[in-house]
């Protein structure tokens, strides 16, 4: 099977041309693609017709599925084994069927609040509105490539805390981090197949960098968020019905735009599991 890329921003993602996800993929061409998703980080795939049996035959040429450790709703019932997240604003009984229903969502890194956060995600555009829920690509390693030698090297080993709460969509505030889930990774990190360094530290989930004065920290991630959204840095994918997309989180951050409120929008997602940040 062969297939072509076609760069879609300067900073990051390619469209992949030439293959049908409903077939499964020969070895050279799962290699191949493994190769141009570590050059491109996020990988778009336009036209496909996948029921999820090929959407996770597809996710699993990159790594085994994670289990969703989000809260229960009722996409579980469709859903046994947690391993397929529906990413959607459908409500029944007044109750979302699935997650991250509603609007804009900050930059994050997919899980980024778990000890080990997803590697990839693999996004499928069931059903979306006629306008907004674009989703934004961030390359974090052009960020990090981009911070003044002097801060760069103030962040050296520093830690961060990162929590969020389902049911807000925001990250906690201070007040309630109990029972929340939370962990601490380095603020770069090393992406163990290409060894770049990237920004690992998001608007939505990253609370404190560890072992600072709080209005440095504060002050600080300030100035890394805004390296990571630097428009230059980001490629902006707007969805048609059909796309599959999979993007790296190890070295990405992603963001969505609002859209209305009384249009469905349905996507599949499947995450691959992750190693420890480091
Ligand atoms: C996500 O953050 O995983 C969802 C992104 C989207 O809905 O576009």
């Amino acid at each position: 099977m062969t297939f072509d890329t076609i760069r879609l921003s300067p900073a990051l993602g390619a469209e992949v041309r030439g293959l049908d996800l409903s077939q499964p993929l020969d070895a050279p061409s799962v290699a191949a693609l493994r190769a141009a998703w570590l050059e491109h980080k996020v990988l778009v795939f336009r036209g496909q017709r996948l029921d999820v049996e090929a959407q996770a035959r597809f996710a699993a040429c990159f790594g085994p599925a994670s289990r969703t450790q989000a809260p229960d709703t009722r996409s579980r019932e469709h859903n046994p084994d947690r391993r397929v997240l529906l990413i959607t604003n459908i409500r029944e009984d007044g109750k979302p069927i699935g997650f991250l229903p509603d609007g804009e969502l900050q930059f994050h890194s997919d899980s980024a609040f778990l000890d080990r956060p997803l590697m990839a995600t693999v996004l499928y555009a069931v059903e979306i509105p006629d306008r907004g829920g674009e989703t934004l690509f961030a390359n974090a390693c052009m960020a990090c490539e981009s911070l003044d030698p002097g801060l760069r090297a103030r962040l050296e080993g520093r830690r961060a805390f990162n929590v969020y709460d389902y049911a807000t969509q925001v990250k906690s505030g201070t007040l309630d981090r109990a029972g929340l889930p939370q962990a601490v990774h380095p603020v770069i990190r090393t992406h163990p197949e290409t060894g770049a360094k990237a920004l690992y530290v998001n608007r939505l989930m990253t609370e404190e960098i560890l072992d600072m004065p709080p209005e440095e920290s504060a002050e600080v991630l300030d100035t890394l968020f805004a390296a990571v959204e630097r428009p230059e840095f980001v490629y902006e994918h707007v969805w048609r019905q059909g796309d599959l997309v999979i993007w790296d989180n190890r070295c990405t951050q992603h963001a969505r735009r609002d859209f209305p409120a009384d249009q469905t929008r349905l996507m599949r997602r499947i995450g691959i599991a992750g190693d420890v940040p480091v």
